[in-house]
Parts: C-alpha cells; sequence; structure tokens
C-alpha cells in the first residue's frame, strides 16, 4: 500500500459519518430537507405523494381509514391494476426501452423491453385464465431467478389473481406447507437452474411437494429453463410454459381493476411458532409504497439501469426487482446465479458491462465480498455506479465502509435500509439526496413513519440506550393481516405496546434498537426466536420441529451463533433418547431432516449432542445461555437454572468441535 493508500484507510476508519456526495445530491430525485415536516404536519395525506406515482382506475376518495384500527385500510375506494402500472403506461413513452435485463448464469441473456415484457405478460394471462385462474384464486410459484418468474407474478397481477412464490431453494414440505395454507390450486414451476455451473433439477423436488398437497391442485404450468440438457418429468396434464405463452399469441388482456384494498400477493414468512405466517400485501397501498421509496431512497429514474441482486423469492425481489422498480419504469437487472461464478468478480463484470447506476444488496454479501479482496471491484470501471443499499441485516462499519469505498469509490451514498417482509417497503434509511450517513446506522426514520426505540414500559429510551423499535403509526406498505388469521395478526404485531381499550395501536416489529442524540437508529437484531442466516429469516422452532421428527431424538433447542460471513448461524443441541449414539452418522441425519423440511439455508453450522438442556425451574430452555456458549461469550446469569452444572457440561463440547 502506498502512503497515500494508507493515509485514506485510516481517515476512512476513523470517520463517523459522512455526507452525500454533491454530484449525488444535485441530481437526487428528494433534496428538500423540509420533506420530514411537511410529512409529520400533513399526516396522513401526505401519503398522496406516493399514491400519486400510480395511475388509478379510480381515485380513492379516503386516505387512510381507521374505524378498525389495527385493520387500517389504505387508499379506500381507488382501484388500479399493479401490472398495467408496472407495464401498459410506459409502452407509449418508453416500449422500446428495456425492462429487464436478465442475466443467466452461464452467460447467456434475455432482454426483455417493456413492449415485449407487456406482450409476453398479456399471453401468459391469457393462458392462466383459459386454465381456470380466476380473480382472488392463489397462484403458487416455486421458480428461482429465471424472467418466467416476473412474467408470470405481472400475468397474476393482470387478472387479480394473488401470488404467493415460494423460494426455490425451500424444500417440498416448504412448498406443500405454504400451498396448504394459502389453499392454492395452482403451481407455476419449471425443470431447473444453474448453480456454479451445474444444472440443478427442480421439477422433482416440485413433484414430491406436490405429492404432499392434500388438497386437488388444478394445473401445473413447468417453464424450461435446462432445455435438452435435462429430460425432466411431465405428468399428465401438466403444461409447458412456454406452449401456453405460444398458444395464446398476440393475445390480450384487458388489466382488472381492483381494490386499492384488494390482496396483491401473499408471502410467507418465519415467525415465533412453527407454522410460517401468510403476510398479506394489497393492490393501492403496496404498491404506492414501493414506487414510493424506490424514487425517493433507491433514487430511480426510468433512464437507470438498477439492480437489485436478491432472489425474488423473498420480499426484497418482490418490492425492489419487481413492483417498485418497473412501478417507475426503470430497467431492472436479474442475475440468475451465484456471486462468485465463474469468478469472484461476476457482479462487478455485471455493473461494469451493463453500466449499472444503483445496486442493491445485502450486508452478508458485503462480508464475503470484503474476504474475497478488493483485487476483485478494482478489475472493473464501476463508475457508472451512483448509489448504493444494503438491506437484510445490521452492517458493521467496517463492512459499510469497505463497500463505500471499494465499491463506491467514496462518490456514492450508501442507504442502510431497515424494513421487514411485514412492512412490505423500506421504513428506516437516510434519504441519499438529504441526510448524513453513520456507517453501522440505518439512519431517521423515512418522512412519515413513526418508528421509535422503546423500553418494556413503551417509554422513550434515551439517546444511546438499547430498547425495543416501534412503529406508532401505520403506513400503506404495512401489511394487511395474516392470512386466513386475523388474531395472530393482531397478536404478534399489535399487542405488546397497544392499549386497545383507548384504540392506541402500536406495531411492534420484534427487533431492538437504539436511537442516538440525533434520531438515527440502529437497529440490533430480532428479539424474538427468529435467526437472520445470511439475510434470510428463520424460525427457530421451524428448525427444531425438524430435528425433533427424527426417530431417536428426544428433544432439541435451536439459536443462533455468530457467524462471520452469514451474520448468524444455526447451533442445534439435541438430547437423543436412550440408547440413541450422538455420533457423527446421527448428525448427519438431522442436518438433512432440516434441509429436508426448510432447505439448505437452514442447515446446522454445528449438532452438539447433550444429556440435558438448560433449564429454568419451571422449566423453560434458557437460549440465551445457549447462545453465549454458542458464541463462546461469558455466560449470562445462570442462577435461575434447575440444572446449572449442564452448562459446563456442553461448553466443553462446544470447544471439543
Ligand atoms: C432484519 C427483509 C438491521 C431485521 C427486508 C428485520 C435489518 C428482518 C435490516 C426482516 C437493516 C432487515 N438493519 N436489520 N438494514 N434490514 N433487517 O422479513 O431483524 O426477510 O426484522 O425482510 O431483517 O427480514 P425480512
Amino acid at each position: 500500500m502506498s502512503d497515500d493508500t494508507v493515509e485514506l484507510e485510516a481517515r476512512l476508519e476513523e470517520a463517523e459519518s459522512f455526507d452525500p456526495p454533491e454530484s449525488f445530491v444535485e441530481q437526487a430525485n428528494v433534496t428538500d430537507e423540509g420533506i420530514y415536516e411537511e410529512f409529520d404536519e400533513n399526516w396522513p395525506e401526505c401519503w398522496e405523494r406516493a399514491a400519486d406515482l400510480l395511475d388509478w382506475d379510480e381515485e380513492y376518495d379516503t386516505v387512510l381509514d381507521d374505524g378498525d384500527a389495527p385493520f387500517y385500510e389504505w387508499f379506500t375506494g381507488g382501484s388500479l391494476n399493479a401490472s398495467a402500472n408496472c407495464l401498459d403506461r410506459h409502452l407509449d413513452e418508453r416500449g422500446d426501452e428495456v425492462a429487464i435485463d436478465w442475466i443467466g448464469e452461464l452467460g447467456d441473456t434475455r432482454t426483455y423491453t417493456y413492449e415485449e415484457l407487456h406482450r409476453e405478460v398479456n399471453e401468459f394471462a391469457a393462458a392462466l385464465r383459459d386454465l381456470g385462474v380466476e380473480e382472488n384464486d392463489v397462484v403458487t410459484m416455486y421458480m428461482p431467478m429465471i424472467p418466467e418468474l416476473p412474467i408470470a407474478m405481472l400475468a397474476c397481477a393482470r387478472i387479480g389473481a394473488p401470488h404467493s412464490v415460494v423460494f426455490a431453494g425451500f424444500s417440498a414440505d416448504a412448498l406443500a406447507t405454504r400451498m396448504e395454507s394459502a389453499a392454492s390450486e395452482y403451481l407455476i414451476t419449471c425443470d431447473g437452474y444453474y448453480r456454479r455451473g451445474d444444472p440443478l433439477h427442480h421439477k422433482e423436488k416440485a413433484d414430491e411437494g406436490l405429492s404432499q398437497v392434500d388438497h386437488e391442485v388444478e394445473e401445473v404450468v413447468v417453464a424450461d429453463r435446462l432445455g435438452d440438457e435435462y429430460d425432466h418429468p411431465m405428468d399428465d396434464g401438466e403444461r409447458d410454459f412456454d406452449d401456453l405463452v405460444a398458444d395464446h399469441e398476440g393475445a390480450a388482456v384487458e388489466p382488472v381493476s381492483r381494490d386499492a384494498e384488494d390482496m396483491l400477493f401473499l408471502m410467507y414468512t418465519s415467525g415465533t411458532t412453527g407454522k410460517p405466517k401468510g403476510v398479506k400485501h394489497t393492490t393501492g397501498g403496496y404498491l404506492s409504497y414501493v414506487s414510493w421509496t424506490s424514487h425517493a431512497v433507491l433514487d430511480i429514474e426510468p433512464d437507470d439501469t438498477y439492480w437489485c441482486s436478491a432472489d425474488i423469492g423473498w420480499i426484497t425481489g418482490h418490492s425492489y426487482i419487481v413492483y417498485g422498480p418497473l412501478a417507475l419504469g426503470t430497467t431492472s437487472v436479474m442475475y440468475e446465479g451465484t456471486p462468485d461464478y465463474p469468478e469472484k468478480d461476476r457482479l462487478w463484470d455485471i455493473v461494469e458491462e451493463y453500466e449499472v447506476d444503483i445496486f442493491y444488496t445485502a450486508p452478508t454479501a458485503i462480508r464475503a465480498f470484503m474476504k474475497w479482496g478488493t483485487e476483485h471491484p478494482e478489475k472493473h470501471d464501476l463508475t457508472s455506479l451512483r448509489l448504493l443499499g444494503t438491506v437484510g441485516e445490521p452492517i458493521n462499519p467496517r463492512a459499510w465502509k469497505w463497500y463505500y469505498k471499494h465499491v463506491g469509490n467514496e462518490e456514492c451514498p450508501v442507504v442502510d435500509t431497515w424494513w421487514q417482509t411485514e412492512t412490505g417497503g423500506m421504513m428506516v434509511t437516510t434519504l441519499p439526496g438529504i441526510n448524513t450517513m453513520k456507517p453501522g446506522s440505518a439512519g431517521p426514520p423515512l418522512p412519515g413513519i413513526d418508528a421509535r426505540v422503546v423500553d418494556t414500559a413503551g417509554e422513550e429510551v434515551d439517546a444511546g440506550r438499547a430498547g425495543y423499535l416501534t412503529v406508532d403509526k401505520p403506513w400503506p406498505g404495512m401489511l394487511r393481516t395474516v392470512y386466513k388469521n386475523d388474531d395472530r395478526y393482531v397478536s404478534e404485531y399489535w399487542s405488546e405496546y397497544s392499549d386497545p381499550d383507548a384504540d392506541e395501536w402500536v406495531y411492534f416489529p420484534e427487533d431492538g434498537a437504539k436511537i442516538d442524540e440525533d434520531g438515527y437508529i440502529t437497529v440490533l437484531g430480532r428479539v424474538d426466536d427468529v435467526l437472520n442466516v445470511s439475510g434470510h429469516r428463520l424460525g427457530t422452532m421451524e428448525i427444531e420441529s425438524a430435528i425433533v421428527g427424527v426417530n431417536g431424538v428426544a428433544e432439541a433447542a435451536v439459536v443462533g451463533g455468530q457467524h462471520p460471513v452469514k451474520g448468524e448461524a444455526v447451533y442445534a443441541y439435541v438430547i437423543t433418547e436412550e440408547g440413541q449414539e450422538g455420533d457423527a452418522a446421527f448428525e448427519e441425519e438431522i442436518v438433512a431432516a432440516v434441509e429436508e423440511a426448510i432447505g439448505p439455508i437452514a442447515r446446522p453450522e454445528e449438532v452438539v449432542f447433550t444429556p440435558e438442556l438448560p433449564k429454568t425451574r419451571s422449566g423453560k430452555i434458557m437460549r440465551r445461555l445457549l447462545e453465549d456458549i454458542a458464541n463462546e461469550e461469558e455466560l449470562g446469569d445462570t442462577s435461575t437454572l434447575r440444572n446449572p452444572d449442564v452448562v459446563e457440561d456442553i461448553q466443553a463440547k462446544v470447544s471439543d468441535d
């Protein structure tokens, strides 16, 4: 390193805050600091600004209906269609511009202009109708990052059929659970996809899932990604995606006008119980909110090439690969593969070749980039970039600064965006054209978002003290309920800090946080039994129930241990039944059971066999202690334990491994 570089590194290390570069501010979508006050004073009408980004078939008459809180309704009386907003309205001016720039892992590409995407969405929507899909039927999609996925989503949106996308990395069991929970009679899937250059067969997994669904599945559509590489199984009556599209060539499907509050999609996510929750998002509120945050935070403009490297199977991909960017008429890049295939500079290669303006990724990816070294981004011309973003988990200041310097060349603001599946879109982040950035802290709540940090009594904590994050006012992108389970919606999100008798409702996201004297919020992580592994939400209960399902397991407790790249990793503590050896073969069996129930992302990093688990006198497992053990930290208070000796035994086992 030259002296200059050493000096620069030292300066970066020390800096606590960074102002947005002048060159960015000059062109930013939102630059008026007064926007915070304006939203405060004019709440909830301020949200018209988000709704105004869309084309409505029927104007709404009420911005917020809070008559039946916490079952809030937004933009009531209004109607619109999400696919028309993402496609039709751009045709006149931007029909020839690229909507989706898809890059396969092997280097093959597919480009869809708005015109082409519109055509294919219409054809597939017509096919779905012919197959019998009606308005409000839930259509499940079990697909990887191939263009047929957003096409199918937009086709569903066009005919008013909510979609439920299941991440392709999830297991057959996970697919079956979600299809059953949604009573979904339609599945769109594919033969397979590429991972690290190898074809990965997906159809068998889909078939296995289908065989476990209790109700009749009416139609199965299979997209062909692997071509001749894989002669995938097709059961009688199953349809080929391309054939359906070809059979409906030139079809035009009038977009169905949906009420603002009609469901746009369902997204299952992990919670504190073994059963994932179906988070319900609506057409008007959700689409307004993701469009607004894409405009204000991601600073997207139609001429941009924008790339979010998440998977569409998660909420980030729904909101910020598909709906937000396409509603604004920009070019959204979609990449099929892994970031280190064929080489560790794959992403930077794509940024250079496509001249990406805005890049949005996860801290776990940034930690991997750091590990791989600066030579990979340095090999490429990344000067097209103007804004960087992160989402999914806390980012430590070192990773933030690495991203800022080695990817953004200190010329791009970095937005650290806190939000959740349930919030629909970003909630806490700096506005890149306005706020100073403080690495490690997401920033102030967005205008109109009433996020606070409180203690257990609901009182706001002093600056610097840890507490719980709450959101005291509703917002348009919020979930409307847990599908078919209104009670769970109220008890999980609106109970902790609300006062129903006074009709005061406070949303509790189940994250810990602290706030500084400038009102910047640092999100510390989940306070419930949910892990965040590589930015993916996994419920410890889901993993535990997979483990206790294995013959020979008596009891299991799963906790998160810190991991340098994944953020958190799964640690499983297992008590075997009499006569069952806790050996390597049994460990393998347990790991396989978790993969089968959930998927490889939930794979335990370590399985620790133990004769007992630390329990309180009332018999509750002390997970906090198990976490301390996993992290090799000093143990918290053990005085309330019924069996304090067991802790040392377990500690000894973990350090042996
Ligand atoms: C965590 C992903 C710190 C948080 C969009 C939240 C974050 C959970 C951040 C939601 C961030 C997300 N800083 N923590 N910028 N973003 N989280 O539903 O714990 O997959 O509750 O949504 O991720 O995960 P989900």
